[in-house]
């Protein structure tokens, strides 16, 4: 782990402007955090954006205009990279997913998209679709990790990849069909806890030495996402990357050395590149006492950032005076959404246990903001209670730019009927 060498906390922009200009609740992301993010995880000879944490068109933009490849889990995703510039059919674009529906097999067969499976069954409907592609096989290992069960990627109880005995098994389906397999991928989300990075390092090599006994194929391995931040700002320390870098390095000539080729090394961050970026700005709208709980209800819910609800995610919150500055005092307070949900709580832990934080004591009208919501923030967000989607802005080079605008009332029935005599 290495020390942060800015203040984490401070916020790059003036909430009471963005609030004039674009409303509350609003995405706020911060361009050169994601730049830097990309910098350092240049090691890699490819690094493919996870852009399920957020597939706003401009941060994909973004992460092309820095050689950054993307990853897709549905059509709707490589719909978004093809008008974000890349080239769907090249190695720009990978489908990885544990099933196709028929709209993400169409799109694979109309542009040749290659393909990381998570299930044998893709390989038989690929080819029962006609369709010839490069196949890396994501393998599920046998054990997982994850910061929350509900984030867990390998194991038994892990819906996602092929299980790892059955290697063998997708190598002769792809060879029956004449499909050519690859590469290998292992998505566990080990982080920073380096000894269990070093177990799925190792299951890599295992999975390598049974493709060589079967095929002479494999070209690449992905080493997946996970990189993990410090959400927390009471340990500011961030993942050694050189580390992670080793670890799968090692693993890599390990591999050369079983397939006797050079091997391909990739990462697919999501979070690492973009959560940090990202500010939910809200405002606050009542600060009310219920028994010896103090509440302050803000005009964003769960329907907008869905973390602290969904698995009890930590995010770290400023409040601000419509001045800039900070509220005197501090009282502990339960922060809420105004959704018809009790859940809709963003301080609480997994399990949905309720609780406070000490945070500046805040009135009706403050701004508070939520931090590190870059990823899995937007994109994540409903129209529960039918809440228009929110805003999103994008600050670079001292300008912001609507980078997605307010949902309108209108798009919100847009595709609803009443049928005649009702
Ligand atoms: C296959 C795959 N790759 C990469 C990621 C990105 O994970 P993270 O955002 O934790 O880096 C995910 C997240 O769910 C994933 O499923």
């Amino acid at each position: 782990m290495t020390a942060p060498t800015t203040d984490a906390t401070a916020l790059p922009f003036d909430c009471s402007q963005i609030a004039a200009d674009h409303g509350t609740p609003t995405w706020v992301y911060d361009a050169a955090v994601i730049e830097k993010r990309i910098s350092e995880v240049q090691q890699f000879d490819t690094v493919r954006y996870a852009q399920k944490a957020n597939s706003n068109l401009a941060l994909l933009a973004i992460m092309r205009k820095h050689g950054v490849k993307v990853d897709a889990v549905t059509a709707g995703e490589m719909h978004r990279a093809k008008l974000a510039g890349y080239e769907l059919g090249t190695d720009d674009v990978v489908f990885t997913a544990d099933i196709f529906d028929n709209d993400a097999i169409e799109m694979i067969r109309q542009y040749n998209v290659p393909v990381n499976v998570g299930s044998p069954d893709m390989i038989d409907q690929l080819a029962e679709a006609g369709i010839d592609v490069p196949i890396t096989l994501r393998i599920n290992p046998g054990f997982g990790h994850g910061h929350s069960q509900k984030v867990n990627t390998g194991g038994e109880s892990s819906k996602h990849g092929i299980w790892h005995t059955q290697v063998a098994d997708c190598l002769a389906a792809a060879k029956k069909h004449n499909l050519t397999v690859h590469g290998l991928h292992m998505h566990i989300g080990s982080g920073s806890e380096f000894d269990h990075l070093a177990q799925v390092a190792g299951a890599m090599v295992d999975a390598a030495r049974t493709f060589a006994e079967y095929a002479d194929t494999l070209t690449t391995i992905s080493a997946g996402g996970g990189l993990p931040i410090p959400y927390r700002k009471d340990n500011l320390e961030r993942i050694d990357l050189d580390r992670y870098y080793q670890v799968w390095d090692d693993a890599r000539k390990q591999i050369a050395e079983i397939a006797g080729r050079d091997i391909h090394l990739e990462v697919e961050p999501g979070r690492y590149l973009v959560a940090e970026s990202g500010y939910l700005l809200t405002q606050v709208r009542s600060v009310k006492q219920s028994g010896s709980k103090h509440y302050i209800v803000i005009d964003a819910g769960f329907n907008d950032l869905v973390r602290p609800s969904f698995y009890g995610a930590y995010h770290h919150i400023s409040v601000v005076r419509p001045d800039g500055s900070t509220p005197e005092g501090t009282t502990d307070s339960i922060v809420a959404g105004p959704l018809c949900e009790s859940c809709d709580v963003f301080t609480q832990e997994e399990g949905g246990f309720v609780t406070t934080r000490s945070l500046p004591t805040a009135t009706a009208g403050d701004y508070l903001v939520l931090h590190d919501a870059g990823a899995y923030g937007m994109a994540m967000s409903s129209n529960y209670n039918s809440r228009r989607l929110a805003a999103e802005v994008l600050l670079k080079d001292g300008q912001t730019h609507v980078i997605r605008q307010r949902q309108t009332f209108e798009s919100l029935t847009q595709f609803e009927s009443i049928p005649d005599g009702i």
